[in-house]
Parts: structure tokens; sequence; C-alpha cells
């Protein structure tokens, strides 16, 4: 029976991520186990804002020499509210910028540095159990691609295999752990389309028809999303409505929305949910198998990215120094931090978002709000430092 450190659960953000810094940071060998096939992995659309934070550490850890290239890296978002559009300065504001660069080619970068650096990434690999997380040793079981059941030991494990984690019940089963939820009344249609760029920069609108962002994958692949309804399916958005409405909510006199073939169409629904501890023993959860943020403001990918900051020097200390002190406050340091991206995702969300039959006070309200923020420098600022993201967490090993 094969052994290794520490064992992976899911080559997504968090486990690629975590993966990464054991091995160039530490030269801690690992295991990643991922159910899907790399095609899929490298192929599959999600979100793409990077933070400040993770765009340094893929450049301090020599995977940024791409995103540098390729990204979409601005200095400001737009802000729209009833056709007048803020500019938010973030470079001014925060001395950062913000970077869109999809989840994908993030995952993409990861990928290719642990393949070349000789690790193992076991694509098409089930996870099927995991034992001995409250003893001296964990047992990982799994099924190989062509079927095979195989098991591998490890001294820690990590499940980074997204919301449906079939590891979270095994903490959420201890007494006094919470899983805290929120469902929201709307949801997101996500189109990709064949077209120039509306302009440079993200514009995220409020409108009296509902919310709409403007991003963008390439200079010839734009990304815009629309708010529906939770229960719309794809086939009740036909072209024609799409462009409809994108030009009901985002276009102006001095703007119009860059129209094409749109080759992709999804609905992402909204949730926030939080799960503390993340700890059991010797298992360890990151990424959205501990917490679910909604999509605005694309936080996702960059709470993983800090899950595992903590992870890594943690792991690196029990492993390397037998001192255990940074790993058994993983909880205490990355819950508080979820909290806040958790925050801040709800806010953005409650602030652009049109609510279903909302009355005539909570709309005026919110709109306030937005205006409030939008109009004084205090407000703009306390915005652009939560966009571009807090630093992220740093230890010694
Ligand atoms: C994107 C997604 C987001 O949720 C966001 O706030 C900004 C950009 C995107 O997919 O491009």
């Amino acid at each position: 029976m094969s052994h290794t450190p520490v064992a992976i659960i899911g080559a997504g953000p968090a486990g690629l991520t975590l993966a990464h810094l054991l091995h160039h940071n530490y030269g801690i060998e690992s295991v990643v186990f991922e159910s899907r096939s790399r095609q899929d992995v490298e192929e599959t659309v999600r979100a793409g804002v990077l933070e400040q934070g993770t765009m340094n550490l893929m450049r301090e850890t020599g995977v940024g020499e791409r995103m540098d290239r390729e990204a979409d890296i601005d200095d400001a978002i737009d802000i729209a509210l009833d056709g007048q559009r803020t500019r938010i300065d973030l470079a001014g504001l925060t001395g950062h910028p913000m970077a869109v660069y999809p989840q994908h080619e993030y995952l993409k970068d990861f990928i290719a540095a642990r393949l070349a650096a000789g690790q193992t990434i076991l694509f098409n690999t089930t996870v099927d159990d995991v034992t001995g997380y409250d003893d001296d040793r964990v047992t990982v079981t799994y099924a190989t691609e062509g079927g095979e059941q195989q098991t591998l030991t490890a001294d820690y494990v990590m499940a980074g295999d997204g919301s449906a984690s079939p590891r979270r019940k095994l903490i959420t089963e201890l007494p006094g752990a919470v899983r805290s939820k929120h469902e929201y009344p709307y949801a997101w249609f996500g189109i990709l389309v064949n077209a120039p760029q509306t302009q440079k920069e993200l514009i995220y609108a409020n409108s009296p028809h509902g919310f709409a962002l403007i991003s963008t994958r390439t200079p010839s692949v734009q990304r815009y999303y629309l708010q529906c309804d939770p229960d719309d399916t794809v086939d009740m958005w036909s072209d024609e409505r799409i462009w409809e409405e994108l030009h009901k909510r985002v276009s102006t006199d001095d703007l119009r929305v860059s129209e094409g073939e749109i080759f992709d169409k999804a609905v992402l629904r909204f949730r926030s949910a939080v799960t503390d501890p993340m700890q059991r023993g010797r298992l360890f959860l990151a990424g959205d198998a501990a917490h679910t943020v909604p999509p605005t403001g694309a936080k996702g990918l960059n709470l993983a990215v800090a899950d595992v900051s903590v992870l890594a020097p943690g792991l690196a200390r029990a492993l390397k120094k037998n001192n255990t002190d940074l790993l058994d406050a993983y909880s205490s340091l990355a819950v508080p931090r979820v909290w806040k991206a958790q925050h801040f995702s709800y806010w953005m969300s409650s602030m652009l978002h049109t609510v279903p039959d909302g009355d005539h006070f909570q709309t005026q309200r919110s709109h306030a709000e937005l205006r409030s923020v939008l109009s004084t420098e205090a407000g703009r600022t306390y915005l652009a430092q939560q966009y571009v993201g807090l630093d992220l967490p740093k230890f010694e090993v």
C-alpha cells in the first residue's frame, strides 16, 4: 500500500493551489484525486476575477507568467444605477488593479506546473471512502480510471471537492458543528458571446429591469450576465430576449452592449453557505466544499486560495516540525475571512439586484445605499478594498 504526506480530493482551485504551495514552497509531496477528466476540468466555465493576493501568489510561486500576459487587467470597474455609470478607481483607491482571468485558465496553469514538476494528479479517479482521520493515519479508498479499487494512506487529507462534497458531513455531524445557509430570490443567466469588448472595464448595472454584468474573456469573447428568476431554464431565454434585456439594463446614449453570436447559455443559482469548523482531526475542508458565496464580486476562487494559504504552511509545520499549532488554528483563522467575503458578496448582490415584487420602500432604500457608496470617497474606497481583496495570510514555517 502506498503512502503520501497529503491526500488532496479535487483538482479545483483549493486542491491544485494547495498541492502547488506544498510542493513549491516546502518540497512536500501530495496526491491529487479528481473524479472528472483533465479536459472537463480545463473547459468548465466558471467566474473569472482574481484578487490582488491571488495574482501575487501566482507570481511569487512561478505560475503567473501567462496570467500577466493574457488576463484582462483593469484599474477600475464601473457601477451603474439607472443608466448613470460611476467609475470605481480600484488602482487609485487601493493601489491594486483587478484581473479577469477565468477559473479554468487558472486551473490550466496549476495543472501544467504540477505535471512539469513530476507531481501526481489522478484524473477520472473517484474517492469512495476516507477513514482514519480521527486517528494517526488517514486511509483513502478510490476507484482508478479502469474501475480497480485501491487504497492510499496519508498523514493528512484535504477535501476540496466542491459544494456537493461527500466529506463535509463528516464534519457537520460533529456536535457543535454549524452549516449556516442563505438562499436568494434571484439568479444569473450567463452567456458567452463572440463579440468585441463593450468597453475595457467591467460594468455592474443596477436597473429597474434587473441587474446585468458586462465582463470579458478575450478581446473577441465576452461574458455577460443578466439577473433572472432562480427557476428559469435556458430555453426561456431566446437570443432576442437576451439582447433586448441587456440593452434595456445597460446600453445608454454613449455606450452600447456589443452583440454577436451567443455560444453558451447557463443559469447560475445564488447560494450562501458556511461550514464551521472546517477541520476534524486529520481531515480539512477548503473552498466550496466548506463554503459557497453568491457570484457577485467573484470571491469563490479567491476564498479557496485564502483557505489553502493557511493550510499549506500549517501542514508544512506539522509535517516538518511536528508542530500542529497552525493546523489546529485553521478554522479560527479561515472562517472569519469566509464571513467577510460572505458579507461582501451578499452586500453587493442585495445592493445591485432588484427584489422580485420588491416594494417601494425596499427599492428606494437600496438605491439610497448604492448612491451613498458611490458618491463618497469613503464608500468607494471600502468597496474597492473589498473588491481587490484583503492580503493573503502569510506564516513562517
Ligand atoms: C465575472 C463573474 C463575477 O461574478 C463577477 O463579479 C465579475 C466577473 C466573470 O465571470 O467574468
